[in-house]
């Protein structure tokens, strides 16, 4: 929900309820993938910026590909027309999401050595970029926790810091995470995408 929605439906209950219940319902019998990527299409077309960075993020939590996602903008042309869709392409670009750049688009998963387990900090993250993408590493108990460094709230890049608590923070709507599970402890409710690793003779991969 955004964060105006959210609002209106806290200050103004009677009046938002029976929406908030219509968009429930009427996405019921849909799986979460399509029902957030047909959201995708709906924002396209309404040429809603703030829409598409709201939905994008969901639709790829739901396991939509990049390819299936520019599918859906491409899917929204007939009633959305060039202009909006290239619109809509240009937010994606902004995200800067390294899965969707040109030469990463349906290329297989494969493993990226991030470094040596034993020079990151035990319990603390530490932000290692390899080749095209940067990731959070929190090195514990003789093994890692590798994350995305995209928010899972808009995807926009979470920087290099961490609260007296020992949170990491994104700045851009104050959700807290905690850097050894990646739950989201403060403000949202998602946590940070982990990335599958693997550590080989104190090597350490992770695969993207
Ligand atoms: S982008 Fe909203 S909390 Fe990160």
């Amino acid at each position: 929900m955004s964060e105006a929605l959210d609002y209106l439906a806290k200050v103004r209950p009677e009046a938002m309820g029976h929406y908030l219940k219509f968009l429930k319902e009427s996405a019921r019998h849909l799986d979460p993938k399509t029902r957030w990527l047909i959201s995708v299409v709906t924002k396209v077309v309404t040429g809603s910026e703030r829409g598409l960075k709201q939905y994008l993020p969901r639709a790829i939590e739901a396991g939509a590909t990049p390819n299936e996602i520019l599918d859906a903008i491409l899917c929204a042309f007939p009633a959305a027309g060039l202009t909006k869709v290239l619109g809509a392409v240009d937010v994606l670009l902004s995200m800067d999401l390294p899965e969707f750049r040109a030469e990463n688009l349906g290329r297989p998963a494969g493993w990226h050595r991030i470094g040596a387990l034993s020079e990151f900090p035990e319990e603390r993250p530490a932000w290692r970029t390899v080749e095209d993408r940067t990731v959070i590493v929190v090195r514990r108990n003789g093994s890692a926790a590798v994350y995305d460094d995209h928010c899972p709230h808009r995807k926009t890049k979470i920087p290099l810091q961490q609260n007296e608590a020992g949170n990491i923070v994104c700045p851009g709507h104050h959700w807290e995470f905690d850097p050894r599970s990646g739950a989201c402890v403060k403000g949202g409710n998602r946590p940070m995408s982990r990335l599958p690793i693997k550590v080989e003779a104190d090597a350490l991969f992770a695969e993207w």
